[in-house]
């Protein structure tokens, strides 16, 4: 069972227990400084360590970040090459971060497209994951929201033909499907960078998310913008489609 309540911050200011950011912005905070997109990419990435320790401090349960969704790989070659190169080596390093603060890290998406070296990462920070509690960053990888529900549509069936399961199905059994299975729904859902779109991004599970927009472009994204977005977040009415 998924306990919904929130912490209380400094302040007695609930933190949201599940916070979901859309790391946009890499490639125009680079610009801007004539550095090449993988720069900010690189800077974007040192910003997440930066934004995942703040949210643990904070009492923050999960932070699901999308970093790489199934349309990015329409971009150059070479940013593509360059992006999975970056994970490659965050991966690496988050093992060791990861068993001295005992953080639990989860990969949503469908990593099976992704090299022997990420997946080996992947296994290895799912291994140590499970051996502990408390904070979790999930990050998004190769995830689109089509198609992570079109492959639990997918699973469910087969199970169903296989007599795996009943063939009754209701929204908690579905959710078990997900990628996001056993996680809360986001509370809040930040996107900087200045779009205002969800890209693909936890189309099922944001049904009830607040979103919080900004124009800051993800690199320089802080921990006072961070404050500032769960301000406003403290400072919504949510009704889940109740009266209040
Ligand atoms: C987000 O930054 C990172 C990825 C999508 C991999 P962008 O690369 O989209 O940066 P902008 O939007 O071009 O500035
Ligand atoms: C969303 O950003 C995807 C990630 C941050 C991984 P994009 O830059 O790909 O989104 P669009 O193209 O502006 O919608
Ligand atoms: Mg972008």
């Amino acid at each position: 069972m998924v306990d919904n309540r929130l912490n209380a911050g400094e302040g007695g200011n609930p933190i949201p227990r599940h916070i979901a950011i859309i790391l946009d912005g890499n490639g125009r905070w680079a610009k801007k400084r004539g550095l090449p997109r993988t720069a900010g990419h690189a800077a974007g990435a040192e910003n997440f360590r930066k934004i995942a320790t703040y949210c643990k401090n904070i009492g923050v349960k999960y932070l699901t970040v999308y970093a790489f969704s199934t349309e990015n790989w329409t971009r150059p070659k070479e940013e593509v090459k360059a992006i999975m190169k970056l994970l490659d080596k965050y991966l690496h390093e988050a093992i060791t971060t990861m068993e001295r603060d005992h953080i639990r890290m989860r990969i949503l998406g469908d990593v099976s497209v992704l090299s022997p070296e990420l997946q080996e990462e992947i296994r290895e920070t799912n291994e140590i994951s499970s051996r502990y509690e408390g904070f979790q960053a999930n990050i998004c990888l190769n995830y689109g929201g089509r198609a992570e529900i079109l492959q639990a549509a997918k699973r469910f069936a087969a199970d169903v033909a296989a007599g795996r399961t009943e063939k009754e199905l209701d929204e908690a059994k579905f959710g078990g499907y997900l990628y996001s299975a056993g996680l809360p729904d986001p509370d809040l859902l930040i996107r900087p960078g200045g779009e205002k779109r969800i890209s693909n991004f936890l189309l099922w599970q944001c049904a009830y998310s607040e979103f919080y927009f900004s124009d800051v472009l993800w690199p320089d994204f802080s921990t006072e913008e961070l404050d500032r977005a769960i301000a406003e977040f403290n400072r919504r009415e949510r009704r889940f489609g109740g009266v209040k």
